[in-house]
């Protein structure tokens, strides 16, 4: 079977979650496993999730202890446990890393060469688009490494805005802020292709319009419905054009700072549009003309300002002595390779440092 031709199943809309096991049955597994951000339990998105599966007698089995950021070591031990429960359809709920766990320990479970076991996604964020895509992001000594395989790609997908309403607003804002990067970056990328401009386009769009709304009003489920689909939709442009030198800096200030990757992201997506504005003039005007603003540049101050996510970097902790660390991170992760225009070196460090 060739995995890249496979169609993705995506369930979308409110109470999409009670389609889960029919969703598990199709696949052919009588058995659940479930891999969740440490703390989802306590709010109750976790529950529905479980009595869901429940309710259908399906059994499952539950890893729950990953956290923001997640380490490679987290992923060995998920993978463990995985492997004694055994056969089953592997669901991962929560935000971006829980999503990114749950491949990865399909993966680890499988072993070395060995295809992991299907993976369904759940967001109950809207931004990381970590349900489009068989790969994630850990962290291993400080660095960034990433690490998937197609065969871990979510088979299919459940995007329920009532799983993501109680997200507070702070949350909302910086998960959605990732959304709105992964928009433009995808843009903006030297690999954009029809149909990443056109993903791209849809989900700058929808980040427009309803993140204000979703920060604003957390009960609003056409907000929240048209925040999964915009973060779904840019999560499907990024995996097919990459991304660039935003997420270069911001991985670099997530690892050193153990800053969110949406609030990282935000601190730097202004003065790397600045930079890159020459190399990408075209690829702007089109964030600017899905966003319904005068200037990309324009769009994005002002969408950051709205939700009240526009830190300087000093803000977020970077300091001048830092700088170069960051600036000479930046460069070393694969992601800036697909930037518009890249930095040198001091140009890298001067770009930072007109930002704290
Ligand atoms: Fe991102």
């Amino acid at each position: 079977m060739v995995r890249s031709v496979v169609k993705t199943r995506v369930e979308f809309g409110i109470g999409a979650t009670g389609a889960l096991p029919a969703l598990v049955d199709d696949l052919g597994y009588r058995r659940a496993f479930v891999v969740t951000d440490n703390g989802l339990r306590a709010t109750g998105v976790l529950g529905r999730v479980l009595r869901t599966l429940e309710r259908a007698g399906i059994p499952y089995g539950c890893y729950e202890s990953v956290r923001a950021n997640p380490s490679v070591s987290i992923i060995e031990e998920g993978g463990q446990v995985l492997r004694r429960y055994g056969e089953a359809a592997v669901i991962g709920v929560g935000g971006g890393s829980a999503l990114d766990a749950a491949k990865a320990i399909s993966l680890q479970a499988a072993g070395p060469g060995a295809d992991g076991q299907p993976v369904i996604a759940i967001p109950t964020t809207a931004g990381t688009g970590a349900e489009t895509n068989g790969f994630g992001v850990f962290e291993d000594a400080g660095r960034k490494v990433y690490w998937g395989h197609e065969s871990v790609r979510p088979v299919a997908v459940v995007l329920d805005p009532e799983l993501t309403v109680g997200l507070p607003p702070r949350v909302t804002a910086v998960t959605g802020v990732d959304a709105l990067v992964h928009g433009i970056e995808s843009l903006s990328s030297p690999r954009a292709d029809s149909e990443s401009i056109r993903y791209a386009g849809r989900a700058i769009a929808k980040v427009t319009r309803w993140l204000p709304v979703a920060v604003r009003d957390g009960a609003n489920l056409e907000a929240r419905a048209g925040m999964l689909l915009g973060a779904h939709l840019a999560g499907l442009a990024l995996t097919r054009s990459g991304l660039g030198l935003v997420h270069g800096f911001g991985h670099a200030i997530t690892a050193r700072l153990g800053v969110s990757h949406g609030l990282a992201l935000s601190g730097v997506l202004e003065p790397v549009m600045r930079y890159s504005a020459s190399a990408a003039a075209p690829a702007y005007a089109q964030v600017a003309l899905a966003g319904g603003h005068g200037s990309a540049l324009g769009l994005a101050g002002e969408l950051l300002d709205r939700v009240g996510v526009r830190p300087t970097l000093a803000q977020l902790g970077v300091t001048r002595e830092l700088v170069p660390e960051l600036a000479a991170a930046a460069l070393a992760d694969p992601v800036t390779d697909n930037a518009p225009l890249r930095p040198s070196d001091q140009e890298a460090i001067e770009l930072l440092a007109s930002a704290l």
